[in-house]
C-alpha cells in the first residue's frame, strides 16, 4: 500500500477536492476536518486505522467459506468500505445517518466504478447498497459478519 495520501484538485480548491487512499479517491468538501460543519468527514490522521480495518478484514474474509456481509455503519465519504469492497472478496452495505452523506457516499461509489445497489446498471463491477440509516436501528433490523 502506498505510504503518502495524495490529494488534487477537482473543481474549486477550497469547495470540493479528490483524496486517494489505497486505490479508492473520494470526493470530499470543505470543512472536511470539522465533523459539525460537514457531511463530508475525512481525516486523513486515520489512515492507518482504516489500514488496520482492512488487513483485519482480508485475514477474516480469507478464512470465511463464504463472501462475509460487511457494514461500514458511518460512512461519511465511504472510503473505508469501498476499499474493503476493492480489495476483499466481502459484500459491503455502507451507511450514514446522514442524507447529503450517503448521495456523496453513492457519488463515490460510482466513480471508482462500483454499482450501487438500485441502479440500473448491472456490469460486473463489486456492488455497494448504501442504505440512509441511525445505525443503532439498522443494527436490529440485520445481521452482519463484520
Ligand atoms: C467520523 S465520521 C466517519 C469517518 C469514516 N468512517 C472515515 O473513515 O473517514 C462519522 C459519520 O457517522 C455518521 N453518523 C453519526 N451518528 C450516526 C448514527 N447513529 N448512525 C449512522 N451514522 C451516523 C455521521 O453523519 C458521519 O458522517
Amino acid at each position: 500500500m502506498a505510504k503518502q495520501a495524495s490529494q488534487q484538485s477537482t473543481s474549486e480548491e477550497t469547495l470540493e477536492r479528490t483524496v486517494s487512499e489505497n486505490g479508492i479517491k473520494v470526493t470530499i468538501k470543505s470543512n472536511h476536518l470539522s465533523p459539525g460543519k460537514t457531511n463530508s468527514f475525512f481525516n486523513p490522521k486515520m489512515r492507518q486505522n482504516r489500514e488496520l480495518v482492512l488487513c483485519s478484514l482480508a485475514t477474516f474474509a480469507g478464512e470465511s467459506d463464504g463472501p462475509l456481509e460487511c457494514l461500514d455503519a458511518f460512512g461519511a465519504t465511504g472510503i473505508m468500505g469501498l476499499q474493503w469492497a476493492k480489495h476483499c472478496n466481502v459484500r459491503v452495505v455502507i451507511s450514514d445517518i446522514n442524507e447529503e452523506s450517503t448521495n456523496l457516499i453513492k457519488h463515490n461509489c460510482r466513480e471508482n466504478k462500483m454499482n450501487v445497489k438500485g441502479d440500473d446498471d448491472v456490469s460486473e463491477n463489486p456492488c455497494i447498497e448504501v442504505v440512509t440509516c441511525d445505525v443503532n436501528v439498522l443494527m436490529h433490523q440485520r445481521a452482519f459478519d463484520f
